[in-house]
């Protein structure tokens, strides 16, 4: 706090301070704009303020994207608020390690959900038309079946057998912890409690892996997963399959987005339907890029560093703002349009929506090809396959709620 006032007081150089004592009620007005409006407040790719009552730096840009994607420089344990981490990664997950012990375990991430993504998306091509078949006809919002072929997908590249009905519970328990990662208070804990029962679902999975020395499908090489020459503990092994599961079914969040462009931008579904080359995939990483999923991500400093022509101390909390790096007008040309073509030259690494830096090193998403590849496969299911009917509704995306989605739901009537 004395240094916010320090700051402000004196306008020294270096990252300018945002007007007002504590940015979090800003936060909730604003959403994914929280920090572009913030930047065009102050007139800088960053600035300082309260979150939470805690002093923090939210930033955007190639620096900040470079000064945080540096191994093990900014540490994501104590960097995101608790209500949010249960519902996502979780303690003892590979995002709250550091150093040797994150590396060897990302490694083993990176051989599940990179490595072996091609049997995820085969898997997801033998499901995607069995799912919309059962729903051929009716309005339903498109997350619903996205989530539901991503399910069982996942499910079969993990090797996991469960009934209909248990699937089904799945996919519910999966959405929900994305759905209410952001949310406080009841709707949140609600969800904790709910997550509870998952848990224990995947540590029987650990369990009966173990049981049956399967060491050969991606459940079974998670639970016989050794360091130091021990097993994970049966709870951080869960906690690991869930981490594989859950963000696979969240690619039904892109999907939804991918339906939404198709729509808003028929050229492209053409394109992808006449199987143009590259048409898919640069509209996937487009959609990544432009659509808002993922707000931001948070590290505290391990030691000083600098940023904005400013040295920082270690203990510095940063906030590197990934929907705003991936609009931001100093990266890319007319940022606010939607452009696959934008991708003949762009790099789809630049592309920030899943986290930043070198994948086995640094915290960068290790399902981020796998999303693509996924991304790629459904737009292509979804503008060769049977029609679907897209019946009038809101279709304007609110950036203050997180996670985002089309207000109308994003409804389809497939034929
Ligand atoms: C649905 C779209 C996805 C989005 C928007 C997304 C986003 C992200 C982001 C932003 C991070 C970086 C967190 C940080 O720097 O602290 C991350 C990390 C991670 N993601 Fe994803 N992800 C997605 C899909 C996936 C998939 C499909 C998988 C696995 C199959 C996955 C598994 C993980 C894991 C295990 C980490 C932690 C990595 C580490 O800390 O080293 N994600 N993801």
């Amino acid at each position: 706090m004395t240094h916010v006032m320090a700051s402000a007081t004196t306008g020294s150089s270096g990252i300018p301070v945002l007007p007002g004592l504590d940015a979090t009620w800003r936060l909730a007005r604003d959403g994914y704009a929280f920090g572009q409006r913030g930047f065009r407040e102050v007139g800088s790719d960053a600035f300082r303020t309260r979150l939470l009552a805690r002093d923090v730096i939210v930033a955007r840009g190639a620096e900040a994207a470079h000064v945080f994607s540096a191994p093990d420089a900014f540490a994501r344990r104590g960097a995101i608020p608790r209500s949010v981490l249960h519902l996502l990664q979780d303690a003892g997950s590979v995002q709250q390690l550091e150093g040797p012990a994150h590396r060897a375990r990302k490694q083993l991430m990176l051989e599940l959900a990179q490595d072996d993504r091609a049997a995820l998306v085969a898997a997801l091509q033998e499901a995607w038309p069995r799912t919309v078949a059962e729903h051929v006809g009716r309005e339903v919002p498109a997350r619903t079946v996205a989530s539901l072929a991503l399910t069982r997908a996942a499910l079969v590249w993990a090797g996991i057998a469960v009934d209909g009905d248990r699937e089904r519970q799945l996919c519910g328990e999966f959405d929900a912890m994305v759905s209410r990662a952001a949310a406080v208070g009841p709707l949140n804990w609600q969800a904790r409690l709910r997550r509870r029962r998952t848990e224990a679902w995947a540590r029987d999975v650990v369990r009966t892996r173990r049981e049956q020395g399967d060491r050969g499908t991606v459940s079974g090489r998670l639970a016989h997963h050794g360091e130091e020459g021990r097993l994970l503990d049966e709870r951080t092994a869960a906690v690991e399959l869930l981490n594989l599961l859950r963000p696979t079914v969240a690619v039904a969040r892109f999907v939804t987005f991918a339906l939404h462009a198709l729509h808003r931008h028929p050229e492209w579904a053409e394109r992808i339907r006449r199987a143009e080359r590259s048409a898919a995939r640069w509209t996937a990483d487009e959609v990544r890029r432009f659509y808002p999923f993922f707000p931001m991500v948070g590290g505290i400093a391990t030691a000083p560093f600098e940023l904005g022509g400013e040295q920082l101390q270690q203990g510095q909390w940063l906030m590197l703002d990934l929907y705003g790096t991936d609009h931001s007008p100093a990266l890319w040309e007319r940022p606010d349009a939607f452009d696959p073509a934008r991708f003949a030259s762009a790099s789809p690494t630049a592309v920030v929506a899943q986290g930043v830096g070198d994948r086995l090193a640094a915290h960068r998403c290790p399902g981020e090809l796998a999303t693509t590849d996924l991304l790629v496969a459904t737009l292509e299911l979804l503008a060769q396959g049977p029609g679907l009917t897209v019946p009038p509704q809101d279709l304007r995306i609110s950036l203050r709620r997180i996670p985002a989605e089309p207000q109308g739901g994003m409804r389809v009537i497939f034929r």
